[in-house]
């Protein structure tokens, strides 16, 4: 079968359209004949050699859709044929409060990845296509909306009719986080280094939008904003700083990354307004389901373009100058 594989470290050009064998599944797995993939920030923060315990030569992509083409010898409640959706968390455990740090790993290194005519994944992290979405829609989801979810609803305890401050929209997690504050019932503000991404954010239903680039001192132009409930944010470098300053006394702040990786703050702000900072990574089976039903009722990903595994090497250049509006989808024929 045709993989997009990394053999060695040196960034996006580093990637290489290959064959490798069919993998097949083991007992508890099924094999999914993948119709499309995506890429997350991962994928190449794995290419320049910036993510722990990076195992070459490797399969990237955590995201994927397509179809069952065999089963596992123990898999009985899944069908050949069935249209599904994959779960890039594996191994979660049993607390949905935290995943298992010593057992859990994501999909597409060291497990092999997406970006693949075939990948085997455990029975239980394929889930039915939502029935509304394309195989591109679908498989643009997983990761990104996962984590997005969870840090938003699950550790953000967003609510309906509170204000959610989402800093760099254009990334991939950052467009679901939009996307699913409208949809529960939130305003949001967002930022972006692009007047053209902020205009695709007020579409998606934005209701403040700034240029972080262009206004180095947004968070004094929202305090006018107040009150803001939740910040969520990956970004890193200035930006914590910047949430806690514009953040009510009493709000949250959810990070999940560090496109940025060292934060410095000042403590005051944070004591001072009895602000709650909480970290959050991925999500377990229960909002990966949570996530997913959000999109039975008419919710579609922002994806930003969709092409072939021959351009997959260029569409992960494009995701490292930050020059997309959420999610890279490649096709795999
Ligand atoms: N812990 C987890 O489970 C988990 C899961 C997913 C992602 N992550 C991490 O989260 C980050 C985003 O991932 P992704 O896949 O969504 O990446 P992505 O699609 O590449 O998005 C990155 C975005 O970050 C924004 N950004 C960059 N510099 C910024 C700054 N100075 N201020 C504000 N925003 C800035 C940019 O937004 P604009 O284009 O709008 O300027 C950019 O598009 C990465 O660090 C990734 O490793 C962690």
């Amino acid at each position: 079968m045709r993989a997009l594989r990394l053999h060695e470290l040196g960034g996006p050009a580093s990637l290489r359209v290959e064959r490798v064998a069919v993998p097949s599944p083991a007992p508890d797995e099924v094999l999914v004949r993948i119709r499309a993939a995506a890429f997350n920030r991962r994928d190449v923060f794995i290419t320049q050699g910036r993510y722990p315990g990076i195992v070459l030569p490797a399969t990237l992509g955590s995201d994927g859709a397509g179809e069952i083409a065999a089963l596992g010898a123990q898999v009985a409640d899944r069908s050949v044929g069935d249209s599904v959706v994959i779960d890039p968390m594996l191994g979660w455990g049993d607390d949905p409060a935290v995943w298992d740090a010593g057992a859990s790993s994501i999909l597409g290194m060291p497990h092999p990845g997406t970006f693949a005519e075939f990948v085997a994944v455990p029975a239980a992290n394929v889930y039915p296509r939502p029935a509304s979405l394309t195989i591109e829609q679908a498989a643009a989801i997983p990761l990104a909306g996962l984590t997005a979810y969870r840090a938003l609803v699950t550790r953000g305890g967003l609510r309906a009719g509170e204000t959610v401050l989402i800093p760099g929209v254009g990334g991939g997690v950052q467009t679901f986080a939009l996307i699913f504050a409208k949809a529960l019932g939130a305003r949001a503000i967002v930022t972006s280094s692009d007047d053209a991404k902020l205009e695709r954010a007020r579409v998606l239903g934005a209701d403040v939008a700034l240029n972080y680039r262009t206004d180095p001192t947004w968070h004094k132009t929202l305090r006018a904003e107040a009150p803001i409930d939740l910040v969520v944010d990956s970004s890193g470098g200035d930006t914590l700083a910047k949430a806690l300053d514009v953040v009510r006394p009493g709000g949250r702040v959810a990070i999940y990354g560090a496109t940025r990786p060292e934060a410095s703050i000042k403590l005051f702000p944070l004591f001072w307004k009895h602000v709650t900072i909480v970290g959050t990574s991925m999500g377990s089976p229960h909002d990966f389901a949570a996530m997913l039903a959000l999109f039975d009722d008419g919710l579609r990903p922002a994806i930003d373009a969709i092409v072939t595994l021959d351009d997959a090497p260029a569409a992960a250049a494009r995701l490292l100058a930050s020059a997309q509006f959420g999610k890279i989808v490649v096709r795999i024929d």
